[in-house]
């Protein structure tokens, strides 16, 4: 069998980490059989939302970037659909790697389908049944532009059924007969192979910001439901003051560039009372290892982010999700996430609860064996033999 082409398209934080683990399993097992190459749209271009990832995971740089930049949804993704296709139609990539759901996954799925490009998407069928997430839009219009389509749960396989899709499509696979498994989560691979080096390469952390292990709540909050809406910004913020004040336990919040221009511009006040208050820690963005040391190494977790709902679970740590629906309902279920959307009193229920004395939570294996990545890249490789 000849080599293939792969085009990996990144833009986002979350993406260029999901890529790593994919980037590592070429590079360790499959380089004889899989040339990658990875285009960056240039969505996220703060060095600690993008270039610190490529440094510290050991990713090949990206071999184009389309430079995009900040722009309302429309203008962003136009100018990553051009910048798309001219890469694709000069590269002929055998299939193009889609991770996630943001503009960037939109942009990859809309250019490479409409150029006759296979298009293979990691974490597909995940679902919040909630079209006003640009990320749902993102989502449902990326599967449907896809030839393989990997979904890490149960939940995210039942849901591309329900759309349509055929579990008993057989070979040869194409946008018309596209293929669906179901896979592990590619990011559990990356939470399993770094966790170890996380812990010793930051284990200085915890004196330096005057931490102590399983004392501290590590917070982030980037969706723009919460950033956009200075009301529940205002709640979330408040409540996580409150709490932190009131149980005297500190509170690391590495904040997005989104949601610090949002308090700067709507909250200054709080702002300040935030900065000024002896629990709390606004820091920058964190970088991978950073962050895995503080899930690994904190109490719980209050979040709005998809991936760190999850490494909550790979670290067995309980988790406040700041939305009302979650893609990763097994977590809910399985009450170590609690939906409290941005309301203060389902925030203090749910952290009352977290902090009982004694309380005993499960953290079951619910995505795959670490390998994942290499299960995806192997069923790759034969959607070319066939
Ligand atoms: C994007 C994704 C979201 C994902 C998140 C990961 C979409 C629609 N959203 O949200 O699904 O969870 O990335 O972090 O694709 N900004 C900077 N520096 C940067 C990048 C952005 O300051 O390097 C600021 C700009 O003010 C920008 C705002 O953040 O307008 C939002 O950036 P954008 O990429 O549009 O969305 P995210 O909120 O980052
Ligand atoms: N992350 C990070 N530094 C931070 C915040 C998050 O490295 O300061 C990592 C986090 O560990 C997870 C990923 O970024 O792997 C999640 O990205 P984000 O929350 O931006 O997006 P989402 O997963 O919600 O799309």
């Amino acid at each position: 069998m000849s080599k293939i082409k792969l085009l990996n398209i990144v833009g986002a934080r979350p993406q260029i980490i999901k890529s790593s683990a994919i980037s590592r399993a070429i590079r360790t097992g499959f380089s004889d059989l899989i040339t990658e190459l990875t285009l960056h749209t240039g969505q996220h271009y703060d060095r600690e939302l993008s270039e610190v990832f490529f440094d510290e995971l050991e990713i090949h740089k990206p071999d184009f970037n389309l430079g995009v930049g900040s722009a309302r949804h429309g203008r962003q993704t136009a100018a990553m659909i051009t910048g798309i296709e001219e890469v694709l139609l000069e590269e002929k990539p055998d299939g193009v790697l889609l991770y996630g759901d943001t503009n960037s996954t939109l942009a990859g799925a809309i250019a490479a389908s409409k150029q006759h490009f296979p298009v293979i998407h990691i974490e597909a069928g995940l679902r919040s049944f909630n079209k006003n997430m640009p990320e749902e839009l993102n989502r449902i219009i990326s599967d449907h532009a896809s030839t393989l389509l990997f979904a890490p749960t149960n939940a995210a396989f039942k849901n591309l059924i329900h759309e349509g899709f055929r579990p008993e499509n057989s070979p040869p696979y194409t946008i018309d007969n596209p293929k669906i498994y179901l896979t592990g989560d590619i990011m559990y691979d990356n939470s399993l192979f770094f966790a170890e080096l996380a812990e010793r390469k930051k284990s200085e952390l915890l004196e330096s910001m005057s931490l102590e292990r399983n004392k501290f709540v590590l917070a982030t909050i980037h969706r723009d439901i919460n950033t956009d809406d200075i009301r529940r910004l205002e709640a979330i913020m408040s409540t996580i003051k409150q709490l932190a004040e009131e149980y005297m336990m500190p509170f690391v919040i590495p904040f997005h560039p989104r949601t610090m221009n949002s308090l700067k511009s709507g909250l200054v006040n709080l702002l300040e009372d935030l900065r000024k208050s002896k629990h709390i820690r606004i820091i920058p963005p964190v970088s991978y290892l950073t962050m895995t040391f503080l899930e690994k190494n904190c109490f719980m977790i209050m979040t709005d982010s998809g991936g760190v709902q999850k490494e909550s679970h790979f670290f067995k740590k309980p988790c406040i999700v700041l939305r009302r629906e979650t893609e990763w309902i097994e977590l809910v279920a399985n009450g170590t996430v609690m939906l409290a959307d941005a309301n203060p009193d389902l925030i203090v229920h749910a952290f009352e609860g977290y902090v009982q004395p004694g309380i005993h939570l499960d953290y079951p294996g619910f995505y795959g064996d670490g390998k994942t990545s290499e299960f995806i890249l192997k069923e790759i490789l034969m959607l070319f033999e066939s």
